[in-house]
C-alpha cells in the first residue's frame, strides 16, 4: 500500500467530479505504476482508456477489478473522445506529436517524457515544491526527471532556511528508470550467470550491467556531460526557480531493479547544522528522514522500492567548506521519480480548480 507521507489529497476526499482519463504507454515500467497510483489514490476515475503501441494489441490491464483493453495509439485517438486526463509516458517522440493532439482535444497533459520540461510555457511541477506553478490555463504540464525529482524534494526546503550556494551529486540509479526492456535485460544477465552460462549482449545498455556500474545514463554531450546529468541540472534549476544555481551531476546505472539513490553535497551561504537539516526534512511533506547510523540505519533502495516518501539519511557536515551537509537520498523512481508524481500533478489541478 503507497501512501504519499504529507501529502494528503485523496481522491474520496477532495473531487465531487469523475474525469475521463487515459494512460499513453500504459504497458511500460512507469505507465503501469500510473494506471496503478490512479486507483490505489482513489483518483475521480469515471472512464479509463489506455494506449500503447501495436505490440500491445490485444492486451488489457486491470483497474478496479476489471480489465481495461489496450487501444494501439493512432493519430485521432483522442479526437472527440472528451478525455479531460491524459498521463503520457511513452518516451519523448510520442509526446513531441501526441500531448499537442490531446491538448488540442480537450485534455490537460501530464507528460512523463523530457519532451516539454525545459519549455518556457510547460509548468515542471514536483507539487510539494512548486505546486504554485500550475497556473490556470496550462493544460500540458511536465513531470520531471526521476532523479531531479527526489533531489528537489530535499534541496528545497533546506535552501529556505541556508541559501544554497552550490551542489555536487552522483546518482546510483536503478534499471528500471530505462523501461521494462532493461529490467528484462538485467534479467537475462544475471539468469545467465547463475547457469553458467554467457551472458547475452546487452541491447538497451551500452555495457552489461549485471555486477557492473555503468556512468552513462542517455547520450553524451559536447561538453562531455551526459544528458540525463544536464537535465538534472537544468530541471532542478526551473523548478526551484534558481536560474544560476551552481550544481554538478554524475549519473551512473547500477544493477538494482526499483529506486534511485544519490550521494548529495551541498554548500550553503549561511550555516546550517546536521541536526537543524533533520529537523527541517523530517517536517518536511513528502520525505522521511532515516538516519540512525548507531542502529546501522540509512536510507537503502530495497526499502524504498514500493514506497511513496522520498528518504534521507547519512546526514553530516561536509568540514571541507564554510557551511556544507552531505546527504544520501532515496526514493523509488517510478513511483515518486515518476507515476506518484504525476498522479500528485493531477489531483492538485482538480484541488485547485485549474481543469
Ligand atoms: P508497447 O508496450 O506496446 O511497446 P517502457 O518505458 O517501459 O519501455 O515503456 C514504453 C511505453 O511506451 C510502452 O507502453 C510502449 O508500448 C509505449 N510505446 C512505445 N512506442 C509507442 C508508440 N509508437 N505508440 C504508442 N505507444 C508506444
Amino acid at each position: 500500500m503507497v501512501v504519499a507521507a504529507g501529502f494528503s489529497l485523496r481522491g474520496q476526499d477532495i473531487m465531487a467530479k469523475n474525469y475521463r482519463c487515459a494512460v499513453v504507454g500504459a504497458t511500460g515500467a512507469v505507465g503501469r505504476e500510473m494506471v496503478r497510483m490512479l486507483e490505489e489514490r482513489n483518483f475521480p476515475v469515471s472512464e479509463l482508456r489506455l494506449f500503447a503501441s501495436e505490440r500491445s494489441e490485444g492486451k488489457a490491464l486491470g483497474f478496479r477489478g476489471k480489465d481495461v483493453p489496450v487501444e494501439v495509439l493512432k493519430e485521432d485517438s483522442f479526437e472527440g473522445q472528451g478525455i479531460e486526463f491524459l498521463l503520457f509516458s511513452a518516451g519523448s517522440k510520442i509526446s513531441k506529436e501526441y500531448a499537442p493532439r490531446a491538448v488540442a482535444a480537450g485534455g490537460v497533459v501530464i507528460d512523463n517524457s523530457s519532451a516539454w520540461r525545459m519549455d518556457k510555457d510547460v509548468p515542471l511541477v514536483v507539487p510539494e515544491v512548486n505546486a504554485d506553478a500550475l497556473g490556470a490555463g496550462k493544460r500540458l504540464i511536465a513531470n520531471p526527471n526521476c532523479s531531479t525529482i527526489q533531489m528537489v524534494q530535499v534541496l528545497s526546503p533546506l535552501h529556505k532556511r541556508a541559501r544554497i550556494k552550490r551542489v555536487v551529486v552522483a546518482t546510483y540509479q536503478a534499471v528500471s528508470g530505462a523501461g521494462q526492456k532493461a529490467v528484462q535485460e538485467l534479467d537475462a544477465q544475471i539468469r545467465a550467470f547463475v547457469d553458467g552460462n554467457k551472458p547475452p549482449r546487452p541491447f538497451v545498455f551500452p555495457h552489461q550491467i549485471a555486477f557492473n556500474c555503468i556512468p552513462q545514463i542517455d547520450v553524451f554531450l559536447e561538453n562531455g556531460y551526459t544528458r540525463e546529468e544536464i537535465k538534472m541540472v537544468n530541471e532542478t534549476r526551473k523548478i526551484m526557480g534558481e536560474p544560476e544555481m551552481a550544481l554538478t551531476a554524475t549519473c551512473v546505472r547500477v544493477p538494482v531493479y526499483c529506486g534511485h539513490s544519490e550521494a548529495v553535497n551541498i554548500e550553503f551561504e549561511k550555516e546550517l547544522t546536521a541536526e537543524g537539516a533533520r529537523d527541517i526534512l523530517s517536517r518536511t511533506p513528502g520525505v522521511a528522514v532515516v538516519d540512525d547510523t548507531n542502529a546501522l540505519k540509512y536510507p537503502m533502495a530495497i526499502d524504498a522500492a514500493g514506497r511513496a516518501e522520498t528518504f534521507v539519511g547519512r546526514i553530516r557536515r561536509d568540514g571541507s567548506v564554510k557551511y556544507g551537509l552531505n546527504l544520501w537520498v532515496v526514493s523509488d523512481n517510478l513511483l515518486k521519480g515518476a507515476a506518484l508524481n504525476a498522479v500528485q500533478i493531477a489531483e492538485e489541478i482538480v484541488r485547485r480548480n485549474l481543469s
